[in-house]
């Protein structure tokens, strides 16, 4: 990795407040990883990650014109396990793709599972290495994505002008990520519940650790879904800012194109 990697590396180890949701904290619950998310988004995160792939096409109604109705080269940012990566490379069977993490660990399971899904080495290429610092040529892939990590990351806006910067003009940058629900609906208010009583008492307890407390305060520090829509735009120049609200206002997905230049 170079120079600025390495440094990004070093604010996320050195840092107190960064330590909790660094790649050194997701290693130590790696092999925990997907039971737990299955267990608790109550098996919907799968689902999630399915309309995460399918916003890396723009939809007909959008105004992009130069993004490919297959992109062949996808960039998945904080891939973990990878989910998200092989979820990509099965609906667009065409596609090749780049998964980046800090966290070896989980890039280790994300590799096993690719193996065992038979996905050819040449489709997938796994690095480490951190989203404020990508290793990759301006304009390099047709989207990117990055998939529960924006909330993680020690420099959101850095963060968003590399994902823009390796996206080619008229490409797709697709952010999925947790918020906190807001409104009063009986549903809604089920899912604070599920989000700040149940998923913190659940996830400590599957894992023995405080990973998931750190889940919930993460959550109700990420921005309400319209103010990170308007910083996508103003940090990253990012166009047709798109907000989805999926589980009830518990999960939200962006999508944006990358202007022309
Ligand atoms: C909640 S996991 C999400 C993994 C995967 N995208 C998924 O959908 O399951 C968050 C990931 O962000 C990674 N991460 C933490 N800091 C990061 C950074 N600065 N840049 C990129 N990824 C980071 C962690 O190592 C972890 O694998």
């Amino acid at each position: 990795m170079h120079d600025a990697t390495s440094e990004a590396a070093q604010v996320a180890t050195d840092s107190p407040a960064a330590a909790d949701g660094s790649g050194a904290m997701f290693d130590r619950i790696a092999r925990r990883y997907d039971r737990l998310n299955r267990i608790l988004s109550l098996g919907m995160d799968r689902r999630w990650r399915r309309r995460a792939a399918a916003a890396l096409v723009a939809s007909a109604s959008s105004k992009a014109t130069a993004a490919p109705t297959q992109p062949h080269r996808v960039l998945d940012v904080a891939t973990g396990t990878g989910d998200l990566a092989l979820e990509t490379l099965s609906r667009f069977p065409e596609a090749t793709l780049d998964g980046i993490d800090p966290a070896p660990q989980m890039l280790a399971i994300a590799r096993e599972k690719a193996a065992r899904r038979l996905v050819s080495p040449e489709r997938l290429t796994l690095h480490e290495g951190h989203a404020e610092a990508l290793p990759f040529a301006d304009g390099t892939f047709d989207g990117a994505t990055i998939a529960f990590g924006i909330r993680n990351v020690t420099d959101r806006s850095a963060s968003l002008r590399e994902l823009a910067r390796v996206v080619r003009p008229g490409g797709r940058v697709v952010i999925l990520e947790l918020v906190e629900p807001r409104g009063y609906s009986p549903v809604t208010l089920g899912a604070k519940l599920w989000v700040h009583v149940v998923v913190p008492r659940l996830g400590a307890w599957l894992s023995s650790s405080r990973e998931y407390r750190y889940l919930q305060r993460s959550i109700e520090a990420f921005p309400p879904p319209r103010d990170f829509a308007e910083m996508m735009q103003r940090e990253a120049g990012l166009t047709e800012v798109h907000v989805r609200k999926l589980a009830f206002g518990s999960v939200a997905l962006f999508s944006a194109t990358v202007p022309e230049a």
